[in-house]
């Protein structure tokens, strides 16, 4: 193996491994170094992947437990075996790691597997096992990720207080749960865990859950959250942390009140956010600098304070997103390789994947009016959707905000059945800058969900068919 590379990616998740793959697509001589022991990062290990095997699982078990009996399937005996339902979801996981490793041989990405440490502007040293080795190369790419942030004192154990990991790796049903933060990974792991039988009660220091996210959706959602059973203590914020014995105790302050109260439960699920993972790459030796949250400070082609050194994904400013990370991976290798890479990053989709979905593109109702964008707005329920009125499926709208006077879309945001993927159609329209009447005129197959945002396009205008 020769130790000169184009460019060097260090980490192999999303970010790092499309970067290396787009990188040989163009002729560069690239190589990936990962310490994992396996390829895909956060996202394919212990993050993206895993959590929607178990939200797919535990959703198909839930419903043959509590709505096929009123749907006409009689099912007797429907059991739980957790220990299967886990092997199911490693393999899944084991098969995609795998598949990365493929892509690597076919397009001639060179793996490293070990800790990879910046050196110089042009090296790097992998370290393995004991051993350490350099490698030249003309380009390097941060791609290190991030890791779970947990509360000031408190230490996650991975027993009885937990991160996202383990709750995606229990062996059994905890009576109780609690979960501080509600945002993505709280939200979508107390779905889980409420489906499978845990009495789950989310703690969140705001007044209202997944901040970000268009406030009208938010509340709807957390409507249907509590109608699932998932208890809210809004506007609290924990103070401390300790184990009783077999138990945890949480002790948290009502914001409002002023007030401190106590829960316990079997476990705990920290999950309020995620910080930058840079530790032991050097980044202070080399002069690369970080902003206050930790994150590197890269310029608009991604590059650091050294112009041979750039950085994508979680450890730079931007959503958490694996497809935010995957899209800068692109644009890094293209602008190796000579070719004018961008992100756009007004279209980026989000997306929770509990039961309904819940999407979103580009501007909330919110930003807008902080901005004093002037903006007209189409709602249409799913109720009046006939494809999820029959499937029973009809929770939620689908919210579409325009501009004014030039009627493009600024925004989507919905929550119902399959939103996370209809969502790709919104991202398509925004990109070519579509008007909600390119939306409203154009033929959507029927009986469909997609048929929701026709109808909202249609609304924006006041003229929706179906409400
Ligand atoms: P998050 O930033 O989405 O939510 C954390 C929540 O914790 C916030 O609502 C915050 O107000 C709350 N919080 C902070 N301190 C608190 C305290 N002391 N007491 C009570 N509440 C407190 O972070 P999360 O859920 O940990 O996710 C981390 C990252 O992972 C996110 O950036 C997200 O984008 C990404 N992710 C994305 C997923 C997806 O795309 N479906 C799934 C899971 C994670």
């Amino acid at each position: 193996m020769s130790d000169n590379f184009d460019v060097i990616v260090i980490g192999g998740g999303p970010g790092g491994y499309v970067c290396a793959i787009r990188a040989a697509q163009l002729g560069l001589k690239a190589a990936c170094v990962e310490s994992r022991g396996t390829l895909g990062g956060t996202c394919l290990n212990v993050g993206c992947i895993p959590s929607k095997s178990l939200l797919n699982l535990s959703e198909n078990y839930h419903k043959a437990k509590k709505n096929f009996f009123d749907q006409g399937i009689e099912v007797s005996n429907v059991k739980l075996n957790v220990e299967k339902m886990m092997k199911n979801k490693d393999k899944s996981v084991q098969i995609l790691t795998k598949g990365v490793e493929f892509l690597f041989k076919k397009n001639k990405v060179t793996y490293l597997k070990g800790k990879g440490v910046l050196f110089s502007p042009t090296s790097v040293v992998v370290y393995e096992n004991g051993q350490k080795k350099s490698y030249n190369t003309k380009n390097i790419v941060i791609a290190t990720g991030s890791a779970p942030t947990s509360l000031p004192g408190v230490e996650i154990n991975e027993k009885n207080i937990i991160s996202s990991t383990k709750a995606l790796s229990l062996n059994s049903v905890p009576k109780s749960l609690v979960v501080i933060g509600g945002g993505y990974i709280g939200l979508e792991m107390g779905s889980v865990w409420k489906r499978l039988g845990t009495e789950v009660t989310v703690i969140e220091n705001l007044p209202f859950i997944t901040p970000g996210m268009d406030r009208e959706i938010s509340n709807e959602f957390q409507k249907i959250l509590i109608k699932q059973g998932i208890k809210f203590h809004l506007n609290s914020k924990v103070l401390s942390i300790v184990e009783t014995g077999s138990q945890v105790e949480i002790e948290y302050l009502k914001n409002e009140k002023n007030i401190k109260e106590k829960i316990t439960a079997d476990k705990v699920l920290i999950a309020v956010g995620r910080k930058p993972y840079t530790e032991g790459l050097n980044l202070g030796k080399l002069g690369i600098k970080k902003d206050e949250k930790g994150r590197i400070k890269v310029n608009k082609k991604f590059q650091t304070e050294i112009n041979s050194i750039y950085a994508i994904g979680d450890v730079i400013d931007g959503p958490m997103l694996a497809h935010k990370a995957e899209e800068e991976g692109i644009a890094v290798a293209e602008l190796l390789a000579g070719q004018s890479g961008h992100v756009n990053y007004d279209v980026i989709p989000g997306v929770i994947y509990t039961s309904p979905e819940v999407a979103y593109v580009g501007k909330s109702e919110e930003q807008l009016k902080k901005e004093g964008i002037a903006f007209k707005v189409g709602k249409f329920p799913f109720l009046a959707n006939s494809r999820a009125k029959v499937n029973n499926e009809t929770e939620g709208f689908v919210k579409i905000l325009a501009d004014s006077k030039s009627d493009r879309v600024l925004g989507v945001h919905i929550i119902g059945p399959h939103c996370g993927d209809m969502i790709a159609e919104m991202a398509l329209a925004m990109e070519f800058g579509a008007s909600a009447e390119d939306i409203a005129r154009t033929c959507h197959a029927h009986p469909t969900h997609t048929e929701a945002i026709k109808e909202a396009a249609l609304a924006v205008d006041k003229r929706p068919i179906h409400y």
